[in-house]
């Protein structure tokens, strides 16, 4: 997701935490300052393109996504991820870190903002899915309601960001920059409409506490959405301008899984924060 996607998964999150996590994740937000899970939800996008010598950290570029191909039905550690670096299996990593009550504060405190990142991202279903080695759409050009945004606009920049910005009108600014109170108004109707069977029944995964395979269901759900609507909606002629039909098929699809995962990491971080 873009800026207002990330935000907006923190948001929906943030008003389902417990007093105790909380009180935990406002303790290590501290450390920079900060108040709420919104603030810290982009920074990973922040770090990735800068150089190691200049502080980035490029190493965690592949972190974000996980490349399974539309022919396979579900993902295999062994051939989608066979060096470990992709979100599937960064996600439960961070989370584990954050769980650690003998970790440094400081440690938790990044895994908090990684864990808030990639729950947003897992969600998102060309962020566990590729066609014809497309990296999960950013090879597509298009235009959107007639603009390509400069010869920007991709299938994956349009489900990042491009339908968000058109339905809500959520523009991003320069250098990430987003206006918090709108990204929180647009989480707040979002959350009113998730019903309390939804919620049970989105965070039954975790029920058993195992991150790991429920990290896995994620991407499947995600990979599987992508076949069926992301591709799946997209007009069979190369070219053809998308559009009012697209974004119909795929802004429900868009709202469903940012309510996803902002009720589940809430889950998440009510387990993992439970220790103080
Ligand atoms: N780069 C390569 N594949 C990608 C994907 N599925 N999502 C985001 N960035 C990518
Ligand atoms: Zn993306
Ligand atoms: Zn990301």
């Amino acid at each position: 997701w873009g800026p207002y996607g990330h935000a907006i998964v923190a948001d929906i999150a943030q008003e389902r935490l417990t007093p105790q996590a909380q009180k935990a994740a406002t303790a290590l937000l501290a450390l920079e300052n900060h108040q709420t899970l919104d603030q810290v939800a982009s920074w990973p996008d922040t770090i990735g393109h800068v150089p190691k010598k200049k502080g980035g950290l490029p190493e965690t570029l592949k972190w974000h996504y996980v490349d399974i191909d539309v022919s396979h039905p579900a993902y295999e550690q062994t051939r989608d991820c066979p060096d470990g670096e992709c979100v599937v299996e960064k996600l439960p990593e961070e989370i584990k870190v954050l769980a650690d009550t003998h970790a440094s504060s400081q440690e938790r405190l990044v895994a908090l903002k990684w864990v808030v990142h990639l729950m947003g991202d897992i969600h998102q279903p060309l962020h566990a899915a590729e066609r014809n080695k497309d990296m999960g759409g950013n090879a597509i050009r298009l235009t959107y309601f007639g603009n390509n945004a400069n010869g920007h606009m991709n299938l994956h920049s349009l489900w990042d960001e491009g339908v968000i910005d058109h339905e809500a009108d959520l523009h991003v600014g320069p250098f990430y920059s987003i206006d918090a109170s709108r990204a929180k108004k647009e989480a707040d109707r979002l959350g009113a409409l998730i019903t309390p069977d939804e919620t049970k029944y989105w965070v039954q995964d975790l029920d058993g506490g195992d991150v790991y395979s429920a990290t896995v269901d994620w991407a499947d759900e995600s990979h599987s959405l992508a076949r069926s609507v992301a591709y799946g909606a997209l007009p069979a002629n190369k070219g053809a301008d998308i559009g009012k039909d697209y974004t119909a098929l795929t802004w429900p699809i868009m709202e469903l899984r940012l309510e996803q995962a902002g009720v589940r990491l809430a889950a998440v971080l009510n387990t993992a924060l439970n220790g103080g």
